[in-house]
């Protein structure tokens, strides 16, 4: 089974108040991309390509081990993914059976997981996700902040990368997604579709890194080393 990966991140920053682009942004010294390619890599994946600002290729190439494909981004994620794809799906390459997509902002993403979504795909599901369950109690507000209702907790998870899909399924759903569109993740483009997504296990690890706090939590993570997973 070949797979291949494609990890966005040509996003800007901005909610991280960073001057680069927030996948060059240092955690540890080295800059959140390069630790997610090599979670993955970890993890089983044999190919990697990156979506970058266009711009910012240069700082990229600089950055991420040989191998690792570079694409120009777009102004959305999924357009950024919908680049990825057209890469993945280049006749010149080796065909890929199978397609993880996966953010650069989830740089500590354990290579358990990446290892997890592939033995679903191998097991036969066309589109699998990571989640974990929804610990705090989940309310609804009206337009003015107060609560209307409850949500039972149980049956939510929060949903995490990398994402995996067979790549004709994940290739025929970005296909049928108007050119505008615009979700915030794979998973959802594939639903509308009407494809089965399932799930495995996500890790805590995974947590996505948006605002100064989160990259202050992730130095903590690298300093203080492994500390015990949590599962669905
Ligand atoms: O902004 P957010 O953190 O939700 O972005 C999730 C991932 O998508 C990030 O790794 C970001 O770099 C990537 N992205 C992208 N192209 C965009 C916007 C975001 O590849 N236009």
């Amino acid at each position: 089974m070949h797979a291949v990966a494609i990890v966005a991140a040509a996003g800007s920053g901005s909610r991280l108040g960073a001057a680069l682009p927030k996948a060059l942004v240092p955690l540890a010294g080295r800059p959140l991309v390069v630790w997610a390619v090599e979670g993955l890599l970890a993890g089983g994946v044999d190919e990697v390509v990156v979506t970058v600002p266009a711009t910012e290729r240069a700082a990229f190439a600089d950055a991420l081990p040989a191998g690792v494909r570079l694409v120009d981004g777009g102004a959305t994620r999924t357009a950024s993914v919908r680049a990825g794809l057209a890469a993945v799906t280049d006749p010149g390459r080796p065909a890929a059976d199978v397609v993880l997509v996966h953010d650069a902002a989830r740089p500590l993403t354990p290579p358990d997981v990446a290892a997890r979504v592939l033995a679903a795909l191998a097991a036969g599901a066309p589109a699998v996700v990571p989640v974990l369950p929804v610990v705090d109690t989940t309310v609804l507000v009206d337009d003015d902040g107060a609560v209307t209702d409850a949500v039972p907790r149980a049956p939510l998870r929060r949903v995490q990368t990398p994402q995996g899909f067979d790549r004709a399924t994940l290739v025929a759903a970005y296909s049928a997604l108007a050119d505008d569109a615009e979700l915030t993740d794979d998973a959802a483009v594939v639903r509308a579709a009407g494809v089965r997504v399932t799930t495995v296990p996500g890790d805590e690890r995974s947590a996505k890194v948006t605002v100064p706090h989160d990259l202050t939590v992730a130095e903590l993570a690298v300093t203080l080393g492994p500390s015990g997973t949590v599962t669905a």
